[in-house]
């Protein structure tokens, strides 16, 4: 049995995304486990002594997960269990999350309570299925389903305000009421992380500066790129290309994995994030602008006033200036002026992090399925979960 080094109180907060999956207890500030959401299955051959194939040996199996797991893609099969927010692959779903949860977080999750956080949006059936698996798979005691944004709101001290939560494969705008995500105000697009991530890795193939060093443009090499050196312009790109590049030459290397430094230049850096902004009805100030649209006019000030960038993709620096810009176009000057947006520093982690002080409430239990309810209910599943899941 493993050994499990956290009392009776704590309850195991989950946060499934598409890109990785964080993990931890309650009343902590961050998550203990953040893992790349990817499982891969290498079959490799023994080689003998000189490095030959030893075609008399049984071939090996080896099951890598998170960010090796991409690392050998290439070797094998690699297993996304989430796609854009969406179940993408169930049974890889289950390996990982053992694995995050049996051998990293090491505890024994069949005597703890459990909050899962997904998607806002997530389709019922999809939570229907999380459910089944924890409790009949994993069999967990009880486990409560928490909408993220509402949780990314929570870890700023707010129950009101507009999230807009960006994540590796999608990017919502939720308007959010004294707790409550409003979901026919909910809009999505299915941009994200993992596409400024192509963007650089196409942009880094086509660069003539950098045709030299094409063999590294593996996507976890382009995702590291993107994290240390991505801006968002203030204005467009156009604009941004026709100035003078801001950056020290310190600002812009880049070293590859055979420890060579690179320079990037500004179209790669500012290019790629323009993805962003770039789906006309699906760009990140205009499902903000259809979030506040579509809520009463009373409550538009609050929203705008409360404005909480979330999720990895947040972290890019720029966008809350290129957000307020684009935004002057979109909403009356009157609301314009009284916008804020919130920055905080570890939104990076805002979900699990709001999800960690809510699980520390009293409150909280009110809102466990347990394995009783659970039984009860399973002839109509979607009714238990439905009705507790938040
Ligand atoms: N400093 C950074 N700059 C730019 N992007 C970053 C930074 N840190 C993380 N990211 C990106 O954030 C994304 C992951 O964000 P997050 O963990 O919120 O997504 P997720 O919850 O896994 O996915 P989703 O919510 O879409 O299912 C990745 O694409 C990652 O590369
Ligand atoms: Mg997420």
């Amino acid at each position: 049995m493993v050994e499990c080094a956290v009392d009776e109180l704590d309850v195991i907060v989950i946060d499934a995304g598409g890109g990785s999956l964080k993990v931890g207890f309650s009343g902590e500030d961050l998550p203990r486990t953040v893992l790349s959401t990817a499982m891969s299955v290498v079959t490799e051959i023994p080689e003998d002594d000189e490095g030959n194939v030893d075609t008399t040996a049984q071939p090996k199996t080896l099951t890598y997960f998170g960010d090796e797991a991409l690392q050998n893609a290439s070797k094998g099969t690699l297993k996304l269990p989430l796609k854009r927010g969406l179940l993408h692959d169930k049974d890889s779903l289950e390996d990982v999350l053992e694995h995050a949860l049996r051998s990293l977080l090491k505890v024994d999750y069949e005597e703890l309570p459990i909050l899962l956080i997904d998607s806002p949006l997530t389709p019922q059936h999809q939570r229907d299925f999380l459910a089944e698996m924890l409790f009949e798979k994993f069999k967990v005691r009880s486990l409560a389903m928490m909408n993220s944004a509402v949780l990314s709101l929570f870890s700023t001290g707010r129950t009101r305000g507009m999230v807009v939560e960006m994540g590796h494969g999608v990017t919502h705008a939720v308007p959010v009421f004294e707790g409550f995500a409003i979901p026919h105000a909910t809009f999505r697009m299915d941009y994200g992380g993992q596409d400024i991530t192509d963007a650089v890795q196409k942009i880094f193939k086509e660069l003539p500066s950098l045709t030299a060093y094409q063999q590294h443009a593996h996507p976890w090499v382009m995702r590291s790129l993107k994290e240390s050196l991505c801006h968002v312009a203030p204005h467009s790109l156009k604009e941004q290309l026709a100035s003078e590049d801001p950056a020290s030459d310190e600002e812009r290397s880049f070293e590859l994995p055979d420890g060579t430094i690179v320079q990037v230049d500004q179209q790669l850096r500012y290019g790629a994030p323009e993805i962003l902004f770039a789906g006309g009805d699906r760009s990140l100030p205009k499902i903000t602008q259809m979030g506040l649209n579509a809520c009463d006019l009373d409550f538009r000030l609050d929203l705008v006033r409360n404005l909480v960038l979330a999720g990895g993709t947040s972290m890019i620096p720029g966008l809350s200036e290129r957000i307020r810009n684009e935004m002057q176009m979109l909403v009356p000057p009157d609301l314009h002026r009284q916008m804020e947006v919130i920055l905080d520093s570890q939104r990076k982690y805002s979900a699990w992090i709001g999800g960690s002080m809510f699980a520390s409430l009293s409150t909280f239990e009110h809102f466990l399925i347990t394995k009783q309810d659970y039984e009860e209910g399973k002839s109509s599943l979607s009714g238990v979960v439905a009705r507790k899941a938040w």
